[in-house]
């Protein structure tokens, strides 16, 4: 009567949403393309290739393949720069009582993120003991919205998709989460996450008898 509780990473664990902006707005100064932390929003979850196509349809603009390949590659570095210096400060508030009170009482916990970096920045926060299985952006080829990402966390979790629930920040990935059928619980702004079953500003919100009450459901 296990349940699986899958992490997104970006935006729920640690707020690299921040090191991301300051890279990709380098990457869209540079092209002479105005992009603000509005237009960023639209960028949270979504994959490295997509985020970079969406900057350009924000500035009606197309750029050969190895130019793309190329911006993509100092994007990646860029954010690298900002990643290395990161330390378990940074890990967001109360995520580690969260995870230790669902490992103390026996559920199944796993990482579901888009990002290639996945494991490099859980190693960077000390967090990478805390997962049965990690499943990263190295590992699927559909992004969210589409549910693969967490499809395969529940296969390697051993736990049906119906009793798995997960945390994300971002709507493509509280889409993603309802595609697979698992229970998703919003971390944010409820006018933007609104399709999910629950929406809390951060895990400080979250209480122990809730997550019970998950557990027990
Ligand atoms: C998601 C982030 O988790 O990962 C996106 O919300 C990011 O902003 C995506 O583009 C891919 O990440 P990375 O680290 O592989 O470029
Ligand atoms: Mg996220």
């Amino acid at each position: 009567n296990k349940k699986g509780f899958i992490f997104d990473l970006d935006g729920v664990i640690v707020d690299t949403a921040q090191y991301h902006y300051l890279a990709w707005k380098e990457l869209a100064d540079s092209l002479g393309i105005s992009f603000s932390e509005v237009e960023n929003e639209q960028l949270k979850g979504v994959s490295r290739i997509r985020s970079l196509e969406k900057i350009l349809e924000m500035g009606n603009m197309t750029l050969a393949q190895d130019e793309f390949d190329r911006l993509i590659t100092n994007k990646n570095a860029d954010y690298l720069s900002y990643v290395e210096g990161m330390t378990r400060e940074e890990i967001l508030a109360d995520v580690p009582r969260v995870l230790r009170f669902l490992s103390e009482n026996g559920q199944r916990l796993a990482l579901g993120s888009a990002s290639k970096n996945a494991r490099t920045i859980l190693g960077k926060v000390g967090l990478m003991d805390q997962f049965d299985t990690i499943v990263d952006g190295t590992q699927v080829s559909k992004a969210k919205p589409d549910p693969e990402v967490f499809i395969r966390a529940a296969k390697e979790l051993h736990v049906p998709a119906e009793r798995c629930i997960v945390f994300e920040d971002a709507l493509a990935g509280i889409q993603a989460a309802n595609n697979a059928g698992m229970l998703s619980i919003g971390i944010g702004d409820p006018t933007v996450l609104r399709e999910a079953a629950f929406v809390f500003s951060d895990f400080t919100k979250i209480s122990n008898e809730f997550l019970n009450e998950l557990i027990q459901a």
